[in-house]
């Protein structure tokens, strides 16, 4: 049966607001009475419960529609609730913490047995992030609570950006959507295996490698042609779902920004009539050249951090009832962020043509 989702505004709201307070304290009870809350991070919105309660955490699951075998990110505000849920932590994983938290970096480290595996999908590890958001980190202080939290969207669909995108998938199946306006990346954190003596990179993301490595010298990267059957590296179980994907067919075009522009011109041309099924999800530089009834620009393309920012809102925007195919333009930097939007793109595609 559905449930009353209650909408908490709290975008324009001042920390040193009453209304900010009582928002919080609210919220904060229904995460203590194991009720499942929607918040803003830095990244992308993520859909909470108590960490340590598995009748809770199993709520998020099923909201979701997730697989039980994926684990969450539990989200922390002290390095003290760190150590409180993880062992043997290396020293590097100390160095990280300093550098990037509050910040977009997720660390894989050995689990302390209170933690349940619900929440670890029965690993012997526990994700643990650091999120760089005031409503976010002012949510578990007043919890008390480790609140385990992966990103507020219907299982497979794309990461919600702004709190009308939690809106959309989750309303009626939780308990409170904590508006905080849209986020600031637009990508999830980076994901890091601590517990191996050359950590290794599960998800790339907001944190580059390069910022990796100035802090803890050489790590390894698990995501992307090394997740392949067979290899020794370390999967997170998340990788192996179809992610990211709005209902329409994303078939993503990669090269260099002018071969680019000249298919998607083609393949428009080929599509006649059926062009109106089509949508485009552009860089600033191909949406100068293409004309198309339906079509957005995710930012320049060599600002990895604008295409970031944009590519969930627009694969979601895009994403209506008449629209078949969704082309986006690969031509953007893979600098920094870059690196992670790509790996997005991959995994929600259809079809991925080089030119
Ligand atoms: O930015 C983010 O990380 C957002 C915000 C809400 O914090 N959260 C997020 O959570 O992206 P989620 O559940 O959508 O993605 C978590 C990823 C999954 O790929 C999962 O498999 C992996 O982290 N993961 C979690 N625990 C793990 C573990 N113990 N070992 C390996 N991978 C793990
Ligand atoms: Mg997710």
């Amino acid at each position: 049966m559905a449930k009353r989702t209650r909408i908490f505004k709290m975008d324009t709201i001042g920390t040193d607001d009453s209304t900010f307070h009582d928002m919080i304290m609210e919220a904060a009870g229904v995460i203590g009475h194991g009720g499942v809350v929607a918040f803003p991070t830095e990244t992308v919105y993520g859909l909470g419960a108590n960490a340590l309660d598995t009748t809770a955490v199993q709520k998020i699951f099923e909201a979701k529609g997730r697989p039980v075998d994926n684990p969450l990110i539990v989200h922390i505000a002290s390095k003290q609730q760190c150590i409180e849920l993880a062992e043997n932590i290396p020293e590097k994983a100390f160095i990280l913490m300093d550098m990037f938290w509050p910040g977009p970096l997720t660390l894989i480290l050995k689990r302390k047995d209170i933690v349940p595996d619900v929440t670890t999908g029965g690993l012997d590890t526990v994700a643990l992030r650091m999120p760089d958001n005031r409503i976010a980190l002012s949510l578990i202080r007043a919890s008390g609570k480790a609140i385990a939290a992966p990103s507020a969207n219907l299982s497979g669909k794309p990461s919600p950006t702004t709190a009308q995108h939690v809106i959309s998938d989750l309303s009626g199946r939780i308990d409170i959507i904590i508006d905080g306006g849209p986020v600031r990346v637009g990508v999830e954190s980076t994901v890091i295996d601590m517990t191996l003596p050359i950590p290794v990179i599960l998800r790339p993301g907001k944190v580059s490698i390069e910022e990796l490595e100035a802090g803890i010298g050489h790590v390894s990267i698990g995501y992307g042609d090394k997740e392949l059957p067979g290899t020794t590296v370390p999967r997170s179980p998340g990788m192996k779902y179809t992610h990211y994907s709005p209902n329409a067919r994303v078939v993503l075009i990669e090269g260099e920004a002018m071969d680019v522009t000249r298919k998607i011109q083609d393949m428009l041309a080929g599509y006649g009539h059926a062009k109106v099924e089509v949508a485009l999800l552009l860089t600033d530089g191909s949406m100068d050249v293409i004309d198309h009834q339906k079509r957005l620009s995710m930012g320049s393309g060599d600002r990895p951090d604008e295409i970031a920012f944009n590519l969930f809102a627009g694969l979601r925007s895009l994403d209506t009832e008449d629209t078949k195919t969704i082309i986006v333009d690969g031509s953007f930097s893979r600098k920094g962020v870059g690196t992670a939007v790509s790996n997005r793109i991959h995994k929600a595609a259809y079809s991925i043509i080089n030119v």
